[in-house]
């Protein structure tokens, strides 16, 4: 139990659930843990845009493209949610991430390790699931795939992150048909899939088709010319008062509810049903009646939990359309079947909405997505898996080249296109002391840069002597010294109502008084120190507005 000032509340708690884990270099690093007070417990990193494949938008609109990420979930996400460029068209914007991150089994795969301490693995996923939150739309909803190494592990962290309230459903998805007979306990046969709403209670899901199994019922012994039809129930399961009376058959024979049940319709609808040939009394006229429910005028299918192969695919078919793309059997070493995430993103989205995979894989979640019509951002930190797998799978899909997975089902036959992005390295560098400095690239204009996506401004150069910009407030870096005398120019600069924000290296002795006697409300903040405990501001105040 744990207590937040009021009543106290359920937690999972883990060691080191307090401290700070240091995002990996690439997915075999090992872990480091600071302080939530590190730089890069805050750090927004810069982007630098790369290659384009197909039809892209204007340079100025970027950002919003469907985006390959190379780097780690965590800097990725953070740059949705906060940085200038990114942030107007992702925080509050993201209709449904799907992720299916390493599932912690111990195991080292081809192309990444899958192998962490489960407090380590929670606090990697938490961090990452505080963001995805802030991206979601207030319809959104985020699905975890995972197998029973940590489901019920990420169950606590999701009630958590987004509340139990949030909780909408899991699915269970049967990822083999086959037994595995050498298994030393069970045939581990089915997946995990949990879903939860930024607010469950605006999200509805979209229907799936009916299946041939779930329509197995329909008849038309009558030849009524609407076509077919089933049986359905016209006795009620609870109270109903209109529902107390007697109903006389074709043939005059007299009917009450069964077992002391109400009908579940009142007398007066029931003769609309008999008026329009919507009873059913039997071949002989003489049975105890139904409703019709014609084939015709039923929608979708309400989604179910239990997902089975023969419907969206398993680890065979998965492994099989990616060999299908890369014409090799031994390439990457998880994917999901497209016909999965395409049963994801039919449920959770429609043709525009913006979809997320921060652990990109082999791209399967980019290419159903664009193959359906979404806008998409995804990330994969090991460059190798991005430069064999996700781009040429993309270029293929836009290209119309890619015609397996659901390319027959939706008819796909390309079109569109993809930018690649890099995330920049770190703009501060960590001394053994654990002091922080500014590292050798974050000098030279960078540092402007990278102070502006940090402090939450417009990176703008046009109205020199400022470089950024938020509503009134500009911004001003100096990669240097700022003294009285520089104060007195920017404070010059500055328009009616506007202030200042001046970041420098070394602050000179006067100079913030200067400012104040100049331009009340600017300020002026040292970097890193300052800049970073902003930072931290930051990420404390998303945590403690996590339920
Ligand atoms: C289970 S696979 C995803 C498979 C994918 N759904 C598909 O269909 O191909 C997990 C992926 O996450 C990547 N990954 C691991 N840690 C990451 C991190 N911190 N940031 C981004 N990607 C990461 C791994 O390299 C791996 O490619």
């Amino acid at each position: 139990m744990a207590s937040t000032g009021g009543a106290p509340r359920l937690e999972l708690v883990w060691p080191k659930k307090e401290e700070f884990l240091l995002s990996a270099k690439d997915a075999t690093g090992k872990p480091v843990w600071v302080p939530k007070t590190h730089p890069a417990a805050s750090e927004v990193r810069l982007v630098n845009f790369g290659d384009t494949c197909g039809h892209v938008g204007p340079h100025s609109g970027r950002a919003r493209d469907n985006l390959v990420f190379t780097g780690d979930s965590l800097d990725v996400l953070r740059i949705l949610a906060e940085h200038p460029e990114f942030r107007r068209h992702y925080r509050s914007q993201v209709k449904c991430v799907y992720i299916d991150p390493p599932f912690n089994t111990g195991q080292a795969f081809k192309h990444y390790d899958d192998w962490m301490e489960h407090s380590t693995w929670l606090s990697f996923m938490r961090d990452r699931l505080l963001l995805i939150k802030e991206l979601l739309t207030a319809d959104g909803t985020v699905w975890v795939h995972l197998d029973d190494t940590e489901q019920h592990r990420m169950r606590c962290l999701l009630d958590e992150v987004f509340g139990s309230q949030n909780f909408i459903a899991t699915v269970v998805w049967q990822k083999i048909h086959a037994r595995n007979n050498s298994a030393q306990h069970f045939s581990a046969d089915h997946d995990f899939i949990l879903v939860y709403g930024r607010d469950a209670r605006q999200w509805r899901p979209n229907r799936v088709a009916r299946t041939a199994k779930s329509d197995a019922d329909f008849w038309n012994p009558d030849d009524d010319p609407r076509g077919r039809w089933r049986r359905s129930d016209l006795t009620a399961s609870k109270p109903y008062t209109d529902g107390h009376y007697q109903v006389v058959g074709p043939h005059g024979d007299v009917f009450s509810p069964r077992q002391g049940r109400p009908w579940g319709t009142s007398q007066e609808n029931f003769e609309t049903l008999r008026n329009d040939n919507r009873l059913w009394w039997g071949k002989t006229g003489r049975t105890f009646p139904f409703r019709k429910r014609f084939e015709s005028e039923l929608g979708g299918l309400v989604p179910n939990t239990v997902w089975l192969h023969e419907e969206v695919g398993n680890n065979r078919e998965a492994k099989g359309e990616i060999a299908a793309v890369f014409g090799r059997q031994d390439s990457f070493s998880t994917p999901k079947p497209e016909r999965l995430i395409e049963r994801v993103l039919h449920i959770a989205s429609n043709a525009g909405d913006l979809v997320l995979d921060c652990f990109g894989g082999s791209g399967t979640t980019a290419a159903v997505a664009h193959k359906m019509g979404r806008r998409w951002a995804i990330s994969e930190i090991v460059p190798a898996t991005v430069r064999d797998f996700i781009e040429p799978r993309l270029r293929m899909v836009v290209g119309g080249s890619d015609q397996g997975g659901v390319s027959a089902a939706l008819r796909w036959a390309g079109g569109g296109g993809f930018r690649s992005v890099q995330v920049a390295s770190s703009s501060y560098d960590v001394m053994s002391d654990g002091m922080v400095l500014l590292s050798a690239g974050a000098t030279n204009g960078i540092f402007a840069q990278a102070m502006a996506a940090q402090l939450d401004f417009d990176f703008d150069v046009a109205g020199i002597p400022f470089c950024g910009r938020r509503g009134r407030m500009r911004l001003a870096v100096l990669d240097g010294v700022v003294g009285p005398e520089e104060v007195r120019t920017f404070a010059t600069a500055l328009g009616e109502d506007e202030r200042v924000t001046i970041v420098a290296k070394v602050v000179l002795p006067g100079a913030e008084e200067m400012l104040r006697s100049l331009s009340k409300g600017s300020r002026i903040r040292k970097a890193p120190r300052d800049v970073l405990a902003d930072g931290s501001r930051k990420a404390r105040r998303r945590e403690t507005a996590a339920p």
